[in-house]
């Protein structure tokens, strides 16, 4: 325990939370208290149970919230989060999201979107991937795929195949990402798994045991290097089947392990 920190709340502590619904599952509030901790901070992330019809209650009443410097929203708030920031980045702007918040000393909330940064920072730090110049495919369309797709565009992916169940989801993406990354080549083509330096699980399969795979395991080489942004269970069924063909592979969890610092830099809590 670090001397300088308080182990109890006092009137000089500083509050951020995180927002979600459900909330009993988050584990942020820990990983941050660790990073307070570790930078000497009197400073408290605390979990804020809110419906989607009240969040917009909540972001007004944290606004005027004078020793609140931010917080962290998931599943469901991070699409209406935009409209409910006072301004966000451009990363958010072009994801359509919002999963970290700051307040400003005059109330002002200010959204951005670490998702995506915090998977490629994971990727080159435990698997030495540089994403520039190569080739992806990630599969899905929503939430996880999308930042994962815009962050390997901002990485400079020479390539990148988006592979959705809903194909509509998968051009709409598509587009989005041709309007900021003209020069990237892309594709929607779901069968051409081989032809990719890095091979991205971005949907929800791999979750549940009885779920299909999220794509053609047996078009998997020891070449590529394979991500799943599933964080439970560790290792999923693609990620097995990738190290049985002596692939590199990258776990989901370093892509939130990554983001907490980030996180606590856009909410002013480390320089
Ligand atoms: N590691 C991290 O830091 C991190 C961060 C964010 C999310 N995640 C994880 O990423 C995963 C996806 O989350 P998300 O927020 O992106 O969810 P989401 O926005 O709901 O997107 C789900 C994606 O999975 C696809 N999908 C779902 N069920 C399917 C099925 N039966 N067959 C084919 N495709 C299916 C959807 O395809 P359609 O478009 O066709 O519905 C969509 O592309 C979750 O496991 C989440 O926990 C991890």
């Amino acid at each position: 325990m670090n001397e300088k920190i308080p182990n109890t709340i006092t009137g000089r502590t500083r509050i951020y939370g995180i927002l979600a619904d459900p909330i009993y599952h988050v584990k942020t509030p820990q990983v941050m208290a660790e990073v307070f901790r570790r930078h000497g901070l009197d400073a408290v992330l605390i979990p804020f149970h809110v419906k989607p019809a009240r969040l917009g209650s909540l972001i007004s009443g944290l606004s005027a919230m004078e020793n609140f410097g931010g917080f962290i929203t998931t599943v469901p708030h991070k699409s209406a989060m935009l409209d409910l920031c006072d301004d966000v980045t451009d990363e958010a702007r072009h994801i359509g999201a919002v999963n970290c918040v700051r307040r400003e000393a005059d109330g002002r909330m200010i959204g951005t979107m670490l998702d995506g940064l915090g998977f490629v920072i994971a990727l080159t730090n435990l698997t030495g991937f540089n994403p520039r110049g190569k080739a992806a495919y990630v599969a899905g369309a929503g939430g996880a795929a999308c930042a994962m797709a815009f962050a390997l565009a901002d990485a400079g992916v020479r390539r990148l195949t988006i592979a959705n169940r809903t194909p509509d989801k998968a051009q709409a993406l598509a587009a989005r990402l041709r309007h900021v990354h003209p020069e990237l080549e892309l594709s929607t083509d779901a069968g051409s798994v081989a032809d990719h330096d890095l091979v991205v699980n971005g949907t929800s399969l791999g979750m549940n045991p009885e779920d299909r795979p999220p794509l053609d395991f047996s078009m998997l080489s020891p070449d590529q290097v394979v991500a799943d942004a599933i964080m439970d269970p560790v290792m999923t069924p693609l990620l097995k089947a990738a190290e049985a063909k002596g692939c590199r592979i990258q776990r989901g969890l370093p892509m939130l392990q990554c983001q907490i610092e980030l996180m606590a830099r856009h909410m002013g809590a480390i320089e």
